[in-house]
């Protein structure tokens, strides 16, 4: 883990170069007058795979970063569309933002990413957590995948590590590691909004699973405190909700409601206790839809995998593996 360690924001110019630039930058641009601006947000929800994406950004005609995207997947026909991203391409055009960053809190399971889509519309770099080469290694493995698939995160324009930050026009966002769903879950902080991928769903929800290869109940309690220790204003930004019947999609909540109410981790459950709730509820829940079509794209930052001597792409399906 490194603390308070700046981004390398000019991949590939070298580690000389790139701090050079760096510093240059820094004394360059303005400081003090956006120090304390906030950031807007603004939110995305996909009702068929409930999923929350985010767009940050400084201000209209300023810069932004988008969380947990999603690619529209239909796993009938196998086939793909962009109308989530779309939407987020539209906003970013209608407020003339430049999307600089697309971040990943982790390689989900119950969606395709749209990163490696919108990177190539903007340009925007993918980050993710630097334990993401971990999950990348049990699933190249599982998947049998091409030999040239790399286990690096080379398929990511940045890693990140705890206490990492980095610049999105005049704001600063920093990461904050929360295993436990996955070995590699990241959140990432801004001002008093944390985003927080899966690990607190709202409280009539309660918490992540953690079944998947490399999860772990007691890592998920652990990152669960660190965020309830934030003060207890601060908002949550949720990456999935699923509203019980009678309940709108809500995508955000704060320390405070999380504390008085999760059902799973509010004030006073313990640790031991949470670790057996999580397990006796993990196994009884079925594998997500999406599990197979999404963790091959997504370890591939949101691209297919190579086509085929034909043309033709495909996703696998393992036997009686899972
Ligand atoms: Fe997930």
């Amino acid at each position: 883990m490194h603390s308070g360690r700046r981004v390398e924001i000019f991949p590939g110019a070298g580690p000389v170069l790139a701090a050079a630039a760096w510093f240059a930058m820094m004394q360059a641009r303005p400081q003090p007058a956006y120090a304390t601006m906030r950031p807007s947000i603004e939110s995305f929800f996909d009702p068929v795979t409930g999923t929350a994406s985010h767009l940050v950004y400084d201000a209209a005609g300023g810069h932004a970063a988008a969380i947990d995207t999603v690619l529209d997947y239909d796993p009938k026909a196998g086939r793909s569309a962009t109308r989530s991203a779309d939407l987020i391409l539209d906003f970013l055009r209608a407020h003339s933002l430049q999307l600089d960053w697309i971040l990943e809190t982790h390689a989900h399971a119950d969606h395709l990413s749209a990163a490696d889509y919108l990177r190539r519309r903007t340009g925007a770099r993918i980050a993710i957590g630097a334990r993401i080469c971990q999950v990348q290694g049990v699933f190249k493995q599982l998947f049998n995948l091409e030999a040239q698939f790399a286990v690096d995160g080379s398929q990511f324009d940045v890693l990140l590590d705890d206490g990492q930050q980095f610049d999105i026009g005049h704001l600063t966002m920093t990461v904050l590691f929360v295993p436990g769903h996955t070995p590699a879950d990241i959140a990432y902080r801004i001002d008093d909004a944390v985003f927080i991928g899966d690990t607190l769903f709202m409280p009539d929800v309660g918490t992540a699973r953690c079944d998947f290869p490399g999860g772990n109940a007691q890592a998920l309690y652990r990152s669960i405190q660190k965020l309830l220790a934030l003060p207890s204003a601060t908002r949550l930004f949720l990456c999935h909700d699923y509203p019980p019947p009678g309940r709108a999609a809500c995508l955000q909540t704060t320390v405070a409601e999380q504390r008085a109410a999760n059902i799973h981790v509010h004030d006073g459950v313990s640790e031991a206790d949470f670790i057996a709730m999580r397990q006796n509820r993990d196994a009884g829940l079925a594998m997500p839809v999406l599990l197979l079509p999404a963790v091959q794209v997504n370890i591939r930052a949101g691209a297919w995998p190579p086509a085929e001597s034909n043309g033709i792409r495909y996703l696998k399906i393992p036997l009686n593996s899972l």
